[in-house]
């Protein structure tokens, strides 16, 4: 079976300082882009839980459950969870398809000291929509190229991805994407909604550890 799920070890120590009022910042920056934004919404853009992300990545890496350091979020937003994964000594990069979106992003990395590389561009790969069992998927929707080949990486050079499918989108869609294009043993954490994280490993041949494990 390629895709298992995994136990998801929540940490449950107090955040750092740093940490919690990075939050708050990014969780204001979203508050006031919908506050003000009086054109046509981004299809009624939503952030995920960022402190129940952050205690699940910090418990997946005091877990050892991880195979190498790189980390891609799909779809980054804002940018917040790029950046905490950054915090955790990821090398961390997100990737948005809105322009609008990580300019903001972009924006709020200023007053952050742990730096994700944002990519404008598709985080799904050539042929991915192939994967797909209906072609009206949100993620289907963006016409911009994978941004893979521009940054000289592809989707198996990242040990864990993590992503919040827009409302609508096909709950299996991710899942076989990154079950057809990701690395043996790399990990997938999907949000899928308040007190719903779920992860999975690839398995299936070898698993090849890369790199460092993160240290916190
Ligand atoms: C529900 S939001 C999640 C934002 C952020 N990851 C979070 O967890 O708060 C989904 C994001 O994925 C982006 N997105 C959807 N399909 C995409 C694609 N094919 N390539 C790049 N970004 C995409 C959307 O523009 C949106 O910002």
């Amino acid at each position: 079976m390629p895709l298992i799920r995994l136990q998801l070890p929540i940490d449950p120590d107090p955040l750092p300082q740093e940490v919690a009022d990075w939050i708050a910042e990014g969780m204001r920056a979203v508050q006031a882009f919908q506050d003000i934004w009086d054109r046509r919404p981004i299809e009624q853009f939503v952030a995920a839980d960022y402190e129940l992300v952050y205690r699940a990545m910090r418990g997946i890496c005091q877990a050892g459950y991880l195979t190498g350091n790189r980390f891609g979020e799909w779809g980054c937003g804002f940018g917040v969870i790029a950046g905490l994964a950054a915090s955790l000594g990821f090398d961390a990069i997100g990737i948005e398809a809105e322009h609008r979106l990580l300019s903001e992003a972009r924006k709020l990395q200023q007053s952050w000291p742990h730096r994700a590389d944002l990519y404008e561009g598709n985080f799904l790969p050539t042929h991915a929509e192939q994967l797909a069992t209906t072609d009206d998927l949100p993620s289907l929707a963006h016409d911009q190229l994978p941004v893979y080949g521009r940054i000289d990486l592809d989707v198996d050079d990242f040990a864990m991805i993590y992503a919040y499918p827009w409302p609508g989108e096909e709950e299996m869609f991710l899942e076989s994407v990154f079950e057809h294009y990701a690395a043996n043993g790399a990990l997938l954490l999907l949000y899928h909604g308040s007190y719903d994280l779920r992860l999975w490993r690839k398995v299936g041949g070898n698993l090849k550890r890369k790199k460092n494990r993160v240290g916190l």
